[in-house]
């Protein structure tokens, strides 16, 4: 299984405001369901709760400290296509036995937040899918830094106001 990241930031590192994202951009959204249907996506519980709604296509592994919230949160008891986790490593195992049971959900899993797993995901990661705002933003949470010893950026297409961007890691993790 491969283990990566997608992201929207500000230039100054700032992903969300409030438990929501402090833009609107058509084009990220559809990259992002562009890139992840299909996939396992994995992410904290106020991430999930910043959802619109659970996303078509896509299994949805939800880290929570809360061992009912599959059970007591409407959304999450209300999908097959969710599932919790009581924290990120274990949800990382959780997805590598579906993946090797499944045969049809692809290697690569994504992380889509928020701040906090991204923090802790950051070492077990290959990849960084990044749409960059060319603005400073102000908010509450932030995309960790990715460290130029370990990080290489292999693609970037330029827009009005954005570019995608893939960093690669350039180490191996241990
Ligand atoms: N720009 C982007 O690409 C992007 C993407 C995603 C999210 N966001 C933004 O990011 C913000 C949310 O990020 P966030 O950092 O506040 O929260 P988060 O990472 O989405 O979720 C945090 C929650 O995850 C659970 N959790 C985290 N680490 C855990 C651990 N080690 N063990 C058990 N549970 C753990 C806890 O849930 P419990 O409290 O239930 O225990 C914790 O409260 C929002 O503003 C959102 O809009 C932005």
């Amino acid at each position: 299984m491969n283990v990566s990241m997608i992201v929207a930031m500000s230039e100054n590192r700032v992903i969300g405001s409030n438990n929501a994202m402090p833009w609107y951009l058509p084009e990220d959204l559809k990259k992002f369901r562009e890139l992840t249907t299909g996939h396992a996506i994995l992410m904290g519980r106020k991430t999930f709760e910043s959802l619109p709604k659970v996303l078509p296509g896509r299994e949805h592994y939800v880290v929570t400290g809360n061992s009912d919230y599959k059970k007591t949160n409407e959304r999450a008891s209300g999908s097959e296509h969710v599932f919790t986790a009581p924290d990120p490593v274990a949800a990382l195992d959780l997805i590598a036995d579906r993946i090797t049971t499944s045969g049809d959900i692809p290697d690569e899993v994504f992380v889509i937040g928020g701040g906090e797993l991204f923090e802790q995901l950051l070492p077990y990661t290959e990849r960084v899918y990044v749409t960059l705002i060319r603005k400073e933003m102000s908010g509450d949470t932030f995309f960790p830094e990715l460290s130029l010893e370990d990080w290489v950026q292999t693609s970037s297409e330029g827009f009005d106001g954005f570019d995608f961007l893939i960093y690669d890691r350039s180490t191996s993790i241990c």
